[in-house]
Order: structure tokens, then sequence, then C-alpha cells
């Protein structure tokens, strides 16, 4: 057998996730979202807190900032006074009932009275499964406080609404999404125009978690990450295409809309689902009336539906195309 030598072996791989990588485990890293900060600020001063409910779209910093109180309010021991739970994966709401019983049973260690029980993804919890989670918060009002996290509070039922104080997360800004992406170029030795940071950030719609993934995909393919790599790995086509062939169905050349639709979707590996959000977008960007265009948001809405329902997605776009070229034609 052959031995292997030092030299022969690959260079030592970072292998770190960056969302746990670049997970901020400060207020002070935190981008955006500067009232609620404020807010948490008072709390873990006051060494007290309510229940809290973290609500808003994906990768905004709810489950960081749940994690960054923990650890301003227990410090070294913060892990045995946090307990994350997450609704979708946990089968029903007894194996929550139990976890929670376990873990609200010892006292927290340390000056804080309370262990934070952290429920990621609450808006999957159905409403029997809430109304006892409702009951669970009563029982252990004094020894835990829980941090919910959802996208939708309006999922959430009134009565746990009401005994948590709310804050609604925001997509972050551009401001913050490129400090973000410059932060990482810099500690990565990775090199990116503007427009390749521009294009990062129109695909990710401020959910940092998207940001940091494609990022992370690029950089294990070029040091020099360009506006093309970053489209390629989103698997989003460029908004430039897309609206080349929507122009084309409503200049009444639908076999070439047709043509250039099915190029992008392989090129890019995308879904039908994909592209109609993107289709979605740039029907905004189309020289037709407004009513047209409402129209033409209607019909998206339509096949996206039939799309989720298990429909042919190429049927479906045919048609959704057919539906541009038509909108042109009785003018
Ligand atoms: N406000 C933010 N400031 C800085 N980084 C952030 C922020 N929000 C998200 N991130 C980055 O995205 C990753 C995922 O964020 P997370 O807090 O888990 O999002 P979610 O809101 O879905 O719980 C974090 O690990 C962090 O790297
Ligand atoms: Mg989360």
């Amino acid at each position: 057998m052959e031995e292997s030598s030092e030299e022969q072996q690959p260079q030592p791989h970072d292998t770190a996730i960056w969302i746990e990588k670049y997970r901020p485990s400060t207020f002070e890293e935190v981008k955006g979202q500067k009232e609620i900060v404020e807010k948490l600020k008072a709390f873990i001063r006051q060494r007290n807190m309510p229940h809290l409910m973290f609500t808003g779209p994906a990768g905004t910093g709810k489950s960081t900032l749940a994690i960054v109180i923990a650890k301003q309010l227990f410090g070294e021991n913060w892990k045995q006074n946090f307990l994350e739970l997450n609704a979708s994966d946990e089968r029903g709401i007894d194996v929550v009932r139990v976890k929670v019983k376990d873990f609200a049973r010892t006292k927290a260690i340390g000056d804080v009275p309370f262990k934070i029980i952290f429920l990621d993804e609450s808006d999957a919890l159905t409403r029997e499964a809430q109304q006892a989670l409702r009951r669970t918060m009563e029982n252990y009002t004094h020894t835990t406080r829980f941090i919910l996290s959802n996208n939708y509070s309006s999922k959430i039922i009134d009565p746990i609404q009401s005994r948590c104080t709310i804050f609604r997360f925001r997509p972050l800004e551009k401001n913050d999404v490129f400090q973000i992406i410059e932060n990482i170029c810099k500690k990565e030795s990775l090199t990116m125009e503007d427009n390749a940071k521009q294009a990062l950030f129109s695909i990710c719609d401020g959910d940092c978690r998207r940001v940091e993934n494609i990022l992370q995909a690029c950089a294990a393919i070029a040091k020099d990450i360009n506006e093309e790599l970053i489209f390629s790995m989103a698997s989003v086509a460029r908004p430039k295409e897309v609206l080349t062939i929507l122009q084309l169905a409503i200049q009444n050349k639908f076999i070439d809309a047709r043509n250039k639709l099915l190029d992008v979707m392989l090129n890019y590996g995308l879904s039908g689902l994909d592209i109609i959000k993107q289709i979605q977008k740039e029907v905004w960007n189309l020289s037709v009336s407004d009513k047209k265009k409402v129209e033409l948001i209607d019909k998206c809405g339509e096949i996206e539906f039939r799309m989720v329902e298990g429909s042919d997605e190429y049927v479906q776009l045919e048609a959704l195309l057919a539906q541009f070229t038509l909108c042109s034609l009785d003018k």
C-alpha cells in the first residue's frame, strides 16, 4: 500500500458553512433591524424579558438575534440555558411539550431566573398544536421565556400573539447587504465588482442566508466573482434575458420566444416555478399599458398555481407566453 505523504494531501479545505461562520455573535455585528436591536439591548440591561415573537422573511437575522440574546444573558453557559426547537421538524406538539418539560424542569444556571426556548418556524404548527403550546407557555412562565420565530405572524393564534412582544424583521437594505458581502470578500480574499454585488443583492431580495450561500458556491469556483458566475450559481436567468423572452412574445414572435425560453431554462437549470417568479418581476418593465400588465400578472398567478398543483411546466409556460402574444394582438 502506498503511504500518502504530506505533500500529496490536498490543501486543508475550509469546510465551514458561511452562514454559520459569518453569523454575528454580538448586537454590534447585526446589520439593519436597528429598532429591534435597541429594544432587545434594553431587555439585556434589565436582565429580564417577556416572551418574544420574531416575524419576517428568511435570512434577516431572527435566529441570529435569538442566539445573541442568549449569549448576552447567559455568557459562557448560554447553551445550557437555550433550547432550540424547530416546529416543522418536531413530530407533533407532544414532542415539543416533552422537550420543553425536561428543559424547564431544572433551574437556569447563573443569575438570570429563566431559560430561553427558541421555537423556529412556529407558523408550521397547526392551530391545535398552538393551543397546546399556549398552555405550555403558561405553565412554565416562571422558569422560561419563549422566542417564537416565523415568516407570517398572522398564522399564529391570537392568544399566543397577545402573550408575546412582536418584532417585525425587514429584508436587509442594499447598504447592509453590500457591507456583508464586502466583509466576506475581505476575509476570504475574493474580488468582486460593483455590478456583481448589485446582481447578488437583487437576486436575494434582502435574504442574507441566500447571499452568503451563493457567495460561497461562487468562491469554490473562482476568486474573482463576476456577474455571470453569480447568475449561474444562483440558478436565475439574467433579468435582461427574461425581458427579451417577454418582448418577443408581445411582438407576436411566439416561436422565437418559446425557443429562447427553453434555452434560458436549460442554460441555468431553472424550474418552471423559478422562471415564473422572474417573469412576474419583468412584466413591469414591458412597454404595454398598465391594464395589460395587471392582466398578465393575474395570468402569472394562475399559471403558478397550476404548476404547484402538478401540471406540466412546459405546457403551462407556453400557455403563459401565448397570453403575452394574445395580449399584444387585441390592442
Ligand atoms: N441582520 C443581519 N446582519 C448580519 N448578518 C445577517 C443578518 N441576518 C442574517 N444574517 C446572516 O444570514 C445568516 C442566516 O440568518 P438567520 O438569522 O438564521 O436568518 P432567519 O431570519 O431566517 O432566522 C446568518 O448566519 C448571518 O450570517
Ligand atoms: Mg431562522
